[in-house]
């Protein structure tokens, strides 16, 4: 008869061992037959559902939108100085990479969590962004180095845009729009970043997809699967800088001696 053994490892999201692998049971020549997207699989191995199409082409805007910020971003700044310091590819995408963390691009989970239980504790922006100044601690999804109330990020209104068009609700996003306006009267770069739209706007769809029920919603949060998709977003980017130097063969970059104050005494 069959000896029982307990397995060292359990996965539930794909299986190598037939003909094609299965993404969460599903052929990936059915896959590419139905003409899934990105999106499509991106649902079914990290949330482990087949989203509405409304649902998964957000999740693909949220990756075009944010694959790219520039140059002088941390994450572009780390990939830039280790391809010039002669590395590789991975070297130089995984040097971009470690710098995505609270303060840049990596506060998407903490504002969902944050903006979802004020608004289901019926806390009013202010109170929520005056407890939070009261433990020292900054509003996630909250403040830009460069976009200003004058000088909105054209991310955020592409975004809300579609949410508008395509999304059942958008109670989570207008409620990180109130905190917005609030945190806006204290200073004029407060405004909802990136992070904040797509946590608050994620949440959302989460929330009015009729995929989850609460309960998972609550799950998904707590993974921290949300900043994974800043993080395969801005992969693309940072793998373009690392090309883009490699490319002109720019040399060793140091920074130079007359932008450092040397307070050393
Ligand atoms: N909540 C409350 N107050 C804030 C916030 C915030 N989110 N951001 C800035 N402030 C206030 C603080 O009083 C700060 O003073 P402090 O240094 O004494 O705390 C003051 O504004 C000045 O901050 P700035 O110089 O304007 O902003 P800074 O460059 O320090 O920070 C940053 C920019 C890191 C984005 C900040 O706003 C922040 O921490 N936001 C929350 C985290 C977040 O959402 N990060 C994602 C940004 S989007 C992206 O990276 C793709
Ligand atoms: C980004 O997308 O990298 C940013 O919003 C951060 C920045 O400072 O531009």
């Amino acid at each position: 008869g069959h000896i029982r053994k307990a397995t060292h490892i359990v996965s539930t999201i794909s299986d190598d061992r037939g003909e094609e692998p299965l993404y969460l049971g599903i052929p990936i020549s059915e896959v590419i037959q139905q003409e899934m997207s990105i999106g499509d699989v991106i649902s079914l191995l990290w949330f482990k559902r087949k989203l509405p199409r409304w649902a998964s082409k957000f999740i693909e805007m949220c990756l075009i939108v944010a694959a790219d910020h520039g140059p002088c971003v941390s994450g572009a700044h780390n990939t830039i100085v280790t391809a010039r310091a002669g590395k590789d590819l991975i070297s130089c995408l995984c040097s971009g990479l470690l710098t995505i963390g609270p303060r840049f691009g990596g506060a998407i989970d903490d504002a969902a969590i944050n903006f979802k239980k004020a608004l289901d504790n019926g806390i009013p922006p202010d109170v929520f962004v005056e407890d939070l100044k009261r433990q020292g601690r900054r509003v996630e999804g909250i403040g830009h180095r460069i976009k200003t109330a004058e000088n909105q990020d054209k991310r955020v209104e592409i975004l809300c845009q579609y949410a508008k068009q395509h999304f059942p609700a958008m109670k989570y996003f207008n409620y990180a729009r109130a905190v917005e306006s609030y945190t806006l009267q204290k200073a004029n770069n407060l405004v909802l970043n990136i992070d904040g739209c797509i946590g608050s706007l994620l949440v959302d769809l989460l929330s009015s997809c009729g995929c989850f029920s609460e309960q998972e919603v609550k799950e998904i949060l707590e993974l921290g699967a949300l900043n994974g998709l800043f993080v395969l977003s801005r992969s693309i980017g940072l793998i373009g800088h690392a090309l883009d130097q490699k490319r002109m063969k720019q040399p060793l970059y140091r920074h130079p001696a007359d932008d450092v104050l040397y307070a050393t005494e």
